[in-house]
């Protein structure tokens, strides 16, 4: 089956919208990106990317120079003859944990005038059980003649880092839809990907989004609490994860044990399933536990700083990694800021280096941290290390320099990052990973 080229419109331009809208566009559809902030439509118009995502600027720069890819502030303009129109702006959260829709159902709003008579609205920001209903009533109230469009909830399963390779090759694509002939165009708009594609209703199609990411965050506090004993009982949670993952009902990845996940997924996901089950009369008790657990894993390294040295103020303590995970800048729900600041209460002197996300981790450390512009500026005259993104920067460093430059060479490390066996062989590093034994060197200290 040979393309069908299809107009489509892309509301919002964040990690979801733009890797959508990109990716949509590198398989040949004519794609416009909205977006109502104007800066971010002008840095995209210049060819560049407001956030940093490996491979998108090039697939960004490659079809606008092709004239498949187009950005505008303008609704007008940009649905003139879209026949799809993706919803993919942010769904943040209120304090209660609930989800704030205040920007899908503005833009739901503003987008009807524009409808055009058949086009179907694409929901792909996560969004609670009953939305899509909810959008569909919202964007008929706002029509101002009756036209027939339909719904379809698209959830979406990129990851940041490898949004684009995650998009153009998904493990699923889900559609969820009322209506069979508005699921199947949607079907083949995806047609270039070969991706496996599943038909749900509505409402399965969003639940599927919430369970997904509430599954993989429990696998992640349980592996967490296995490393946490793992500590105490003598054995490795790297080996434990690895026959675990073997097998293949549980699967090997999303079994890292470390500081916990942050994100502006998980964290935010996993909360709002809970509330969504609380408003349905339903204790889900088990994802409580795993918000629980993420919220004390980054501590427990701090703990173990406290256990070696018993005081730690006036301690010149090194981060390397502050974004959420590697390859983004990305603070959000950084586990290295709750570490950060529970260093900075404990009286420590903290400097950071991170090789992206430094000017992100000011806007919400601001000057209570130093920064360094190097892993070597980072480590002079350190006490102690703690390894909290694993950047491929840092796995690569070369750990004998590591005891030179340091006051201490002890090494609290988040993520699992080094190789024990150069710790092993250096003859000064303490080392303290996570949900393995420590590697003490008696009589340095
Ligand atoms: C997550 C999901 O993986 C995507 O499928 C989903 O589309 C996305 O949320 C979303 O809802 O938009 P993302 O938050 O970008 O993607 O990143 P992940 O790779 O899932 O990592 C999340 C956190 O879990 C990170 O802090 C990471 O360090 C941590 N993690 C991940 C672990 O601690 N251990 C692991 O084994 C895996």
């Amino acid at each position: 089956m040979s393309l069908i080229k299809m107009n489509i419109a892309v509301i919002g331009t964040g990690y979801v919208g733009l890797s959508t809208g990109v990716c949509l566009a590198e398989i040949g559809h004519q794609v416009n990106g909205i977006d109502v902030d104007e800066a971010k439509i002008n840095e995209l118009l210049q060819g560049s990317s407001p956030i940093y995502e490996p491979e998108l600027e090039p697939l960004l720069q490659k079809n606008m120079k092709k004239g498949n890819l187009f950005f505008t502030t303008s609704l007008e303009i940009g649905l003139k003859d879209a026949e799809i129109i993706i919803l993919a702006v942010g769904t943040p959260q209120h304090e209660d944990g609930s989800v704030d829709l205040s920007y899908l159902f503005g833009a739901a709003k503003d987008l009807a005038p524009h409808l055009k008579n058949k086009s179907i609205v694409v929901i792909k920001s996560t969004v609670p059980v009953g939305t899509n209903h909810q959008v569909k009533k919202l964007i008929e109230d706002h029509l101002p003649h009756p036209i027939a469009f339909d719904m379809i909830s698209n959830p979406e399963f990129l990851r940041q880092g490898s949004a684009i390779s995650d998009t153009l090759h998904p493990d699923r694509i889900i559609i969820g839809s009322l209506e069979s002939s508005a699921a199947s165009k949607v079907e083949a708009m995806y047609q270039p990907l070969h991706a496996s594609i599943i038909h749900t209703s509505i409402e399965s199609a969003e639940m599927i989004k919430y369970a997904s990411n509430a599954f993989l965050a429990t696998k992640i506090s349980f592996i967490n609490q296995i490393a946490n004993l793992c500590e105490s009982v003598g054995a490795d949670v790297e080996d434990v994860a690895m026959g675990m993952g073997m097998d293949k009902r549980i699967g090997a990845t999303f079994l890292q044990a470390g500081i916990g996940y942050g994100g502006s997924c998980f964290p935010k996901d996993t909360k709002a399933l809970l509330h969504m089950a609380k408003q349905n009369g339903h204790h889900f008790s088990q994802l409580n536990e795993t918000i629980a657990i993420n919220d004390t894993q980054p501590l427990l390294l701090v703990k173990k700083a406290v256990n070696r040295f018993t005081d730690l103020k006036g301690k010149k303590i090194a981060l390397l990694g502050l974004s959420f995970k590697p390859e983004t800048d990305d603070m959000r729900e950084a586990p290295s800021i709750k570490i950060a600041q529970k260093l900075l209460e404990l009286g420590t002197v903290v400097t950071a280096y991170d090789p992206i996300a430094i000017d992100r981790a000011k806007q919400v450390l601001g000057n209570s941290i130093h920064y360094a512009n190097s892993v070597w500026e980072a480590l002079k005259d350190a006490d102690a290390l703690f390894l909290l993104t694993e950047w491929g920067e840092f796995k690569r460093i070369d750990v004998t320099r590591v005891t030179g430059l340091m006051k201490q060479p002890i090494i609290f490390d988040g993520r699992n990052c080094f190789d024990t066996d150069k710790i092993e062989a250096c003859e000064k590093i303490e080392y303290y990973p996570v949900g393995k034994k420590a590697i003490l060197k008696e009589g340095f200290y």
